[in-house]
């Protein structure tokens, strides 16, 4: 997704930029540039591809300016390409503008601009707007831009740089996220916190419908209507180190390690003998009782976790619930009312689609619960309730320990909500808490036993199609073992409910097609051993997957994969930890791009 980045102050400013961007990289582009403030004008730089080929433009002799604006794009409108790339220029190449976001409108406006004698150079929505701050532009930079924002119509988070004010940048945003990061006699922006972390942990977040006008002495806030805006300095508090690799070939096999911690992390302080400790869902046991209907909206792997989550809610608490994809939830008319739960997952709070499905949801007066790994994320501030996953900046595009602390959370807001309602006994209630102080320990047992793994990913170098399987939750698993493997090995992968591949999906198995089948799920452990069996009959390759101790399994596959003994319930957390470095060594194996997979970003800000 875009990055931006920009800085006024003493420092040069092109390696502050730089610096800025690389820590973005993780948000995936496919073009970037900065443009600097000169005593002769704005020079911008721009390159498509790596941020290796900017800097390579951009040169050794860096220039001495102090004041620009950076950016990493991902391609909407508009294929990636120099010109393509941000920053832009108007006719006068008074002003440089990056944005992050989309501009509906901007071909309406693209017309109306050329009509007035404007000349439109790329094929992007963003170059719409140095164009219309040209127009607009009578002396005073924010006032062009906020007449501008009236014009048009999406989402943005944009820095502008003004020849005729070389000592200020003008930020406003609506719907796409920015900070505005405060030092000693210097600013930094960014469209997210990591980009600055290395020179300050005080920032202002910038909310829907601000602008700040930043110069050396200083940032006001104020409203699109010119307003003046009281901003509080939010600390900062994350561990720069958390944010590097920390010793690991990759980010995400650093964060596949990381789970043991974030898992512990994530259930410190709300555990005790009796239950779970929520404070921050503020839901009286009338309101839970009232409760008559829960959807669990989200995107991706998010989506995965939510799919657990329904079969935990409906088994301990007892309300019925659907799990949505976000992309869908607000286009069919979801029946929703003041009785209605809507519980969001999203790691990082801004994916776009989740966060409109959270709005459609509060807009029918339903309340919001979040669950999300980033603090004052957009997600986080527009919900009702937020339960925080505590696993630390996930860099790799890959989601790993955000999936895992996701289920905690699916696993405490199941039983907070069963304890509301009183729908489950103590001695269950106390069983399920004493095996959910295990998971810690045991998935880093699972992981003590990684190069078992990785030597079964060396198969996966030359395989096409790979078929994961599973019933009730084991189901659940295989759509995020499955998605894990083709996002970062490009194979390609299907999950199924282990019953359905007989009703068509059964003829896609031949010699060696390697199949995964889950079975983890005791309830209905000899129904998969049927299936496994079916597929097995066609000479499928099966790697089965179950609970140490399970010696049956080993019968009717070729090989079998261990992971601790739990509760059915709590499995889905330690059995997708070997199918997570399945797919992280086959990824190596294959020789891809693991953190940045082709095509994909980090955080899908856009609709
Ligand atoms: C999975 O590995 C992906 N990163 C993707 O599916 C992700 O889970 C999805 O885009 C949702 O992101 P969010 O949790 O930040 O909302």
């Amino acid at each position: 997704m875009c990055g931006i980045v920009g800085y006024i102050g003493k420092q040069a400013v092109i390696p502050v930029l730089v610096e800025g961007l690389k820590k973005l990289e993780y948000r995936g582009y496919d073009s970037a540039g900065v443009a600097v403030l000169e005593e002769k004008g704005i020079e911008v730089y721009k390159s498509a591809g790596r941020l290796a080929n900017l800097v390579e433009k951009l040169g050794d002799g860096y220039s001495d300016a102090t004041i620009g604006i950076g950016h990493t794009r991902w391609a909407t409108h508009g294929r990636p390409s120099d010109l393509n790339a941000h920053p832009h220029s108007d006719c006068s190449g008074d002003f440089a503008i990056v944005h992050n976001g989309i501009i509906e409108n901007y071909l309406e406006l693209k017309e109306w601009l050329i009509k007035q004698g404007h000349q439109i150079v790329s094929e992007t929505d963003t170059e719409v707007l140095p164009h219309l701050v040209e127009h607009f532009y009578k002396g005073d930079t924010a006032e062009a831009i906020r007449q501008v924002l009236i014009k048009v119509h999406g989402s943005f988070a944009m820095v502008a740089l003004s020849r005729n004010h070389k000592e200020q940048m003008v930020v406003a945003r609506k719907d796409s996220p920015l900070v505005i990061g405060l030092g000693e006699g210097e600013y930094f922006v960014a469209s997210d916190i990591p980009a600055i972390l290395n020179y300050t942990r005080q920032i202002y977040i910038l909310a829907d419908g601000e602008i700040a006008v930043i110069d050396r002495d200083g940032v006001r806030v104020t409203d699109f209507q010119g307003n003046p805006i009281q901003k509080e300095v939010f600390e900062v508090k994350w561990d720069t180190v958390a944010a590097e690799k920390d010793g690991y070939e990759h980010f995400m096999l650093k964060e596949i390690f990381e789970q043991p911690r974030a898992l512990k992390d994530t259930l410190t302080g709300r555990l005790n003998h009796n239950g779970v400790i929520l404070p921050e869902v503020a839901l009286t046991a009338e309101e839970v009782a009232n409760i008559n209907k829960i959807f669990i909206v989200a995107c991706g792997t998010a989506w995965h976790a939510g799919l657990v989550g329904k079969t935990l809610i409906e088994r301990w608490a007892r309300i019925p619930v659907e799990v949505d994809i976000a992309s869908e939830f607000r286009y069919r008319s979801p029946l929703i009312d003041e009785h209605t739960l809507v519980v969001v997952i999203s790691q990082s709070g801004e994916t776009a689609d989740t966060l409109a499905a959270l709005r459609e949801a509060r807009r029918l007066s339903a309340r919001v619960i979040a669950v999300t790994n980033v603090v004052s994320s957009s997600v986080a501030r527009e919900a009702n309730d937020v339960i925080y996953t505590c696993a630390g900046p996930e860099i790799a595009v890959a989601s790993t320990k955000a999936y895992t602390t996701q289920l905690e959370g699916m696993v405490l807001l199941a039983l907070y909500l069963a304890e509301a309602r009183d729908s489950l006994s103590l001695e269950k209630i106390s069983e399920i808490i004493s095996a959910l102080k295990e998971i810690p320990a045991q998935a880093q047992e699972i992981l003590n036993q990684s190069s078992a793994i990785k030597d079964l990913a060396r198969s996966f170098i030359v395989v096409d199609d790979v078929f994961f399987i599973g019933r009730s939750l084991d189901w659940s698993v295989s759509m995020e073992g499955s998605l894990k493997l083709k996002e970062i090995s490009y194979i390609h992968a299907e999950a199924y409910a282990a019953g359905e591949l007989k009703h068509g999906t059964l003829a896609l198995i031949t010699d060696n097609t390697p199949v995964i089948a889950l079975a983890t799920q005791m309830e209905v452990y000899e129904k998969t051993v049927s299936n496994i069996k079916e597929v097995k009959a066609r000479d499928a390759k099966v790697i089965g997957l179950t609970f140490k101790g399970n010696d049956d399994l080993a019968k009717s596959v070729d090989q079998v994969i261990y992971i601790p003994q739990t509760i059915a319930e709590l499995s889905p957390i330690l059995s997708v930890i070997p199918l997570q470095l399945l797919a992280y060594y086959a990824s190596v194996a294959r020789g891809c791009d693991v953190d940045k997979p082709r095509n994909l970003a980090k955080s899908v800000t856009v609709e």
